[in-house]
């Protein structure tokens, strides 16, 4: 059986407003994210993935409106019951807060916006970002900023802040962290500032950890690394995490299930296994096919063409013009979700009983029989 929920995005839709034009940058989205697994969400740039964790957290940047859904947080019973919380802040405290299906959810968008700052964000879900400068204060030692983020979440007093700093570091890799505490974010590395980061952002014990491109700005080998470290705090502290890539390489060596994103909409999702092993959706084989791989010659694919600029809606599939499978259908109508098992979903109209039947492109089957070893060896190594 699978683990409980723990936060359900449900038909997120989001526009951003200027004074000129409004783009429809998110066109309901659903998610859900069980306790313990790590969902990667991948997709070009621009698909919509940094806006969705946004809204999730709270921190939509100036003109976003959320038309309309939800981001249920399911916690833990002291949600509601206040016990185990700082008094009189969870539990009633929560205006606007829904309960869904008996459940002890609680909607994060219509919940009171001070309520969501002091006991969600960074609290109970942290995020780490691309660039671990812009999370970093770089006139303040690493042990001042770490002491002060544990310190702002009350549990720790004294000289346990101090050594809750350290431990932290360690749990990193942070080597000589007694000595390191008292040097400045330029004095790290940037794989070291990374992870700095993190341990900031598990101060707080969280349940949900979202991560943003976290290893995008660094090297090859050090974002191996970062990756390692997240795939082994995420099992020592089962967390639940949503790691966003726009590179779907790295996924299988992270991520239990996938969510891919295009134009504003989740357009296949299933386990790693699924969209890895028998991917659906024709933009999810362009995705996998500009992997690189060792068999492939010539020059590394990319899907030709550009994603489309949300100012206004797009009639049909929004991946029609840039799909060589398209139907007539595609252009005039949006396909649904199809459901292809219990955890495989692809929004194609290929997936239609009444579409031709396509195949894969024969290069990208090789490419599949290439990758199912690695992803075959990731996934047991995370069973
Ligand atoms: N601050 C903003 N103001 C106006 N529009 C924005 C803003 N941020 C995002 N958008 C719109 O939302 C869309 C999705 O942006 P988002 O940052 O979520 O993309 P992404 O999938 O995270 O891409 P990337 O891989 O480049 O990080 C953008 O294409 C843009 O149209
Ligand atoms: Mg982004």
């Amino acid at each position: 059986m699978e683990n409980r929920k723990i936060l359900e995005i449900k038909d997120l839709d989001i526009s951003f407003h200027s004074t000129t034009e409004t783009v429809h940058a998110i066109r309901g989205v659903d998610l859900t994210l069980r306790q313990g697994e790590t969902i990667a969400l991948v997709g070009e740039s621009g698909s919509g993935k940094s806006v969705t964790m946004k809204a999730v957290m709270g921190i939509l940047p100036e003109g976003a409106v959320i038309n309309k859904g939800s981001v249920i947080y399911y916690g833990p019973d002291d949600l509601k019951n206040g016990s185990g919380a700082a008094p009189g802040k969870i539990g009633n405290a929560a205006p606007g807060e829904e309960q869904s299906d008996g459940d002890n959810g609680v909607d994060l968008l219509k919940a009171d916006k001070e309520w969501v700052r002091r006991n969600m964000r960074g609290r109970r879900i942290a995020m780490v970002f691309q660039d671990p400068m812009t999370s970093l204060n770089p006139t303040m030692t690493i042990g001042g900023q770490l002491s002060l983020a544990i310190s702002s979440h009350g549990e720790e007093k004294g000289y346990r802040i101090k050594e809750r700093a350290v431990e932290l570091l360690r749990e990193v890799g942070i080597t000589e962290p007694e000595r390191r505490m008292k040097q400045y974010p330029h004095e790290f590395s940037g794989g070291m500032r990374q992870r700095i980061v993190i341990a900031m952002a598990l101060s707080c014990n969280p349940e949900i950890l979202i991560c943003d491109e976290p290893t995008t700005a660094l090297d090859v080998t050090i974002q191996d690394r970062i990756l390692e470290l997240i795939v082994s705090l995420q099992q020592k502290l089962s967390l639940s995490v949503i790691f966003i890539t726009h590179n779907l390489g790295v996924v299988a060596k992270v991520a239990d299930k996938v969510c891919v994103m295009y134009a504003g909409k989740v357009v296949e999702k299933g386990t790693v296994i699924d969209v890895f092993y028998d991917p659906r959706h024709p933009y999810t084989w362009g995705l996998l096919s500009a992997i690189p791989g060792t068999g492939l010659k010539g020059d590394l694919y990319s899907i030709p063409g550009t994603p489309p600029y949300l100012s206004k809606d797009p009639v049909g599939d929004a991946f029609a013009p840039r799909n060589p499978y398209a139907l007539a259908i595609d252009f005039k109508a949006e396909p649904p979700m199809f459901r292809i098992s219990d955890t495989h979903y692809a929004a194609t109209w290929l997936l239609d009983e009444r579409a031709p039947k396509v195949k894969r492109p024969a290069e990208l089957e090789e490419h599949i029989k290439e990758m199912r070893k690695e992803v075959a060896e990731y996934v047991a190594l995370r069973e």
